[in-house]
């Protein structure tokens, strides 16, 4: 693939793919990760004289004109973090987006509106596609987080651009969850989390074969525990996902572990972030009425000693509810032996989505090597799926 360091980009226009989709409340800027992690391709692309032009989706407002779903927030955060102006343009094709473009000087910066505003992204419609290559001279993606979307600004464009660069912050996702999967240094252990199997059950079959120790954490447990004949109570359980699970211990003895003791609670009120009276329990002793909200002490050790050992660590997926503070104990746990496995010299990477939130809630993103931008899209990388904005990329450059 080319790389955006390969490229002169003076006086050229260079239309950039980013993952803006970020939380946006009241008009402003929730969480800005994401758009720190797109800073380094941005920067070098003003620096070196082009004119960027950046474009993302926020939301899924399916082809309508949402204001909440504005990108105008996101362009004036960008500017303070950047330190410059950004222009914004209302729309993200035709005479406006065309207009904006046209007053740019080299090194300015504009962001486009919404993409999803029109359903042709979505739909990767090839004239909506064209009208977004005709904006600009160059294209570069840089949209990790959407990487694994065929979509008109992911994968339609490229069709339409003679030049076609990877930015920095795909490079950099790449190196890290493509050398996990390919050559890690061992021990090697994932660990595997979140409310059900089936989300990630093609993630537990690609990683087994590479990994020393899966370990298994969160509401998907109780289903593998109840494979073992165990009583779960109330416990989330997906019941056709029970013969896999216990095809997948028989087959993995000793590889897979699991909680050998959980928080448990008789109410789970997640609205108001409650839980009703919690006790801590054994594997075997979880009774009928009750439900398990999060791993217990006995497994917060063993996961701990296993993970701070390892030297590749990969975690996608909380131990437990750690929205709630009660039941957060776990998950934050789990960071905490992330960044020992760090501290000894390991490689350790975070899956984005809720394992990503749950390290920035536990401050302790900075701590490890790499938290990334991507939920899907790091979750397909990681079953062994293409993902189709970085194919379309080409091959690696020779
Ligand atoms: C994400 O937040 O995972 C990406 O921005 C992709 O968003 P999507 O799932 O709406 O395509």
């Amino acid at each position: 693939k080319l790389f955006i360091e390969e490229i002169d980009c003076k006086g050229k226009t260079v239309i950039v793919r980013v993952d803006f989709n970020v939380p946006v409340k009241g008009g402003a800027v929730e969480n800005d990760k994401r758009l720190r992690a797109a800073l380094p391709t941005i920067t070098r692309l003003a620096d070196s004289g082009a004119k960027v032009v950046l474009m993302s989706h926020l939301g899924r407002p399916k082809g309508q004109r949402v204001e909440a779903m504005s990108l105008a927030p996101v362009a004036a955060r960008l500017s303070e973090l950047l330190g410059k102006p950004v222009a914004f343009a209302e729309e993200c094709i035709g005479p406006k987006a065309q207009g904006a473009v046209n007053a740019l000087a080299n090194g300015d910066v504009l962001l486009l509106e919404n993409l999803r505003f029109h359903k042709a992204e979505t739909d990767n419609d090839d004239a909506f596609a064209a009208e977004l290559a005709a904006l600009a001279d160059l294209y570069v993606n840089d949209a990790f987080g959407t990487a694994h979307r065929a979509h008109a600004s992911t994968e339609g464009i490229t069709r339409h651009m003679g030049t076609c660069a990877c930015g920095y912050l795909i490079k950099k996702e790449l190196d890290f969850l493509g050398s996990a999967l390919s050559e890690p240094k061992r021990p090697f252990t994932a660990i595997i989390g979140g409310a059900k199997i089936s989300g990630k059950i093609d993630v537990i079959k690609a990683l087994l074969p590479k990994v020393d120790t899966l370990i298994i954490g969160g509401g998907m447990a109780c289903t593998f525990l109840k494979a073992t004949g165990r009583e779960i109570g109330n416990s989330l359980c997906e019941e056709e996902k029970l013969p896999l699970a216990k095809e997948l211990l028989e087959l993995c003895k000793g590889k897979i572990l699991l909680p050998s003791d959980y928080l448990v609670t008789d109410r789970l009120d997640f609205d108001n972030r409650t839980l009703g009276d919690c006790a801590f329990v054994g594997e075997d002793a979880i009774v009928a009425g009750q439900m398990a909200v999060d791993i217990g002490p006995k497994s917060v050790k063993a996961f701990s000693e296993a993970i701070a050992a390892s030297k590749t660590v990969v975690w996608n997926g909380p131990m437990g509810v750690f929205e709630i503070e009660a039941s957060a104990k776990g998950t934050f746990a789990v960071a905490e032996a992330l960044v020992t496995a760090t501290e000894n010299g390991g490689t350790t990477i975070v899956g984005g989505g809720d394992s990503a939130a749950a390290i920035e809630k536990a401050g302790l993103a900075d701590k490890v090597s790499h938290v990334s931008t991507g939920g899907g899209a790091s979750l397909e990388f990681l079953e062994g799926k293409k993902l189709p904005g970085v194919e379309a990329l080409g091959a690696p450059a020779a």
